[in-house]
């Protein structure tokens, strides 16, 4: 089968074509037959050894398509169907990929592996964030990089549950008129230098996916006593810089969203949720383009760019 493998971390120039056996499927495992496959700057940081896995490796974390064979204690029904999952790790780049079945989710009639690939993961992400974030009606929320994947299905979302205010911060002119039109009542340029200055200071829920040095302001935007961070990504490549006294003095809330018991809700609760919603109209699936496998490094060029808008999904 061909494969996007990377042998050292690096830039997109790394990313290699190549041909190897399919693989099998392990205990609890299923093998799709993969018709769409989600690229995210998640793996742009994984092929660069911002967020290190062991090399050599075939890249790729997200895809749809048929179930063409199972591991032990999975059942046999299943081959045949329509799925979308990820791997837990790596190996989605390419023609079949291997992954817990745990991690998967039918994909019901109606909705494409596009689109399955395209609100997936991210999709599901964004509904555990909500859930976990247990809105008051009417809290006023912040949504960091609202253009980016998750942070556009929380835009979606977040109104419906409960949101009062809606801020949100993205880079470019368009990525703020998209947040705009998801959702948001302010729009702040994260590009620029001291953007947490224009928060203000009763923020309920921030949800957290830049990082770095920007984490101390939001924290200090926070309502005194009720405000709460839901941290769940760097997309600056650094954790927050924050220490617990920044809590202390603001009583504020550090909710950290991820980790084993997280993922396991995120697909075994998540994902089919998103699922059912993009069959009944209830989310859109934000595609971005697609691409040929083949161009797996020019995705990620694109990714690393800041370009697009919307998901960018490889097919085989
Ligand atoms: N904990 C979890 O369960 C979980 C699961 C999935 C993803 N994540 C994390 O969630 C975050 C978003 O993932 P995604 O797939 O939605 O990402 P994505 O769509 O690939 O994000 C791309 C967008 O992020 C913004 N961005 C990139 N670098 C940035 C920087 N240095 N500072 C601020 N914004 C930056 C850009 O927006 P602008 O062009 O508007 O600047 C870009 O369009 C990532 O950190 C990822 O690791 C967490």
């Amino acid at each position: 089968m061909r494969a996007i493998m990377v042998h050292e971390h690096g830039g997109p120039e790394v990313l290699t074509l190549t041909d190897l056996p399919e693989p099998e499927a392990g205990p609890g495992q299923v093998v799709v037959r993969a018709e769409a496959i989600g690229v995210s700057v998640v793996e742009a940081h994984m092929r660069a050894g911002i967020l290190p896995i062991p090399l050599p490796a075939v890249l790729g974390v997200e895809a749809a398509g048929q179930v063409v064979a199972v591991g032990e204690g999975v059942d046999p029904a299943l081959v045949g169907t329509a799925v979308a999952g990820v791997t837990g790790g790596a190996g989605a780049y390419a023609e079949f990929a291997a992954m817990p079945v745990a991690m998967t989710a039918p994909i019901p009639a109606g909705v494409s592996a596009v689109d399955a690939v395209a609100a997936g993961a991210a999709g599901a992400v964004a509904l555990g964030l909500i859930h976990k974030a247990a809105l008051r009606g009417g809290e006023t929320v912040l949504v960091e990089a609202g253009a980016s994947n998750v942070g556009g299905y929380l835009l979606q979302l977040a109104r419906e549950f409960g949101a009062g205010r809606i801020l949100a911060t993205a880079g470019a002119e368009g990525k703020r008129e998209l947040a705009r039109s998801l959702g948001a009542d302010v729009v702040i340029d994260h590009r620029q230098d001291g953007w947490t200055a224009e928060l203000g200071d009763a923020i309920d829920v921030a949800f957290e996916s830049i990082g770095g040095a920007s984490a101390r302001g939001v924290i200090e935007a926070l309502t005194p006593g009720t405000g709460r961070m839901l941290y769940y990504g760097r997309l600056s490549g650094e954790a927050p810089a924050i220490t617990p006294d920044d809590l202390l003095g603001r009583g504020a809330t550090l909710v950290g969203c991820s980790g084993p018991a997280w993922f396991a809700e995120v697909f075994t609760v998540r994902y089919p949720e998103v699922f059912a919603r993009l069959a009944d109209g209830r989310t859109k699936a934000a595609v971005g383009l697609t691409l040929p496998l083949a161009d797996a490094a020019e995705a990620h060029r694109l990714v690393e760019s800041r370009g697009v808008t919307g998901k960018i999904v490889l097919i085989p």
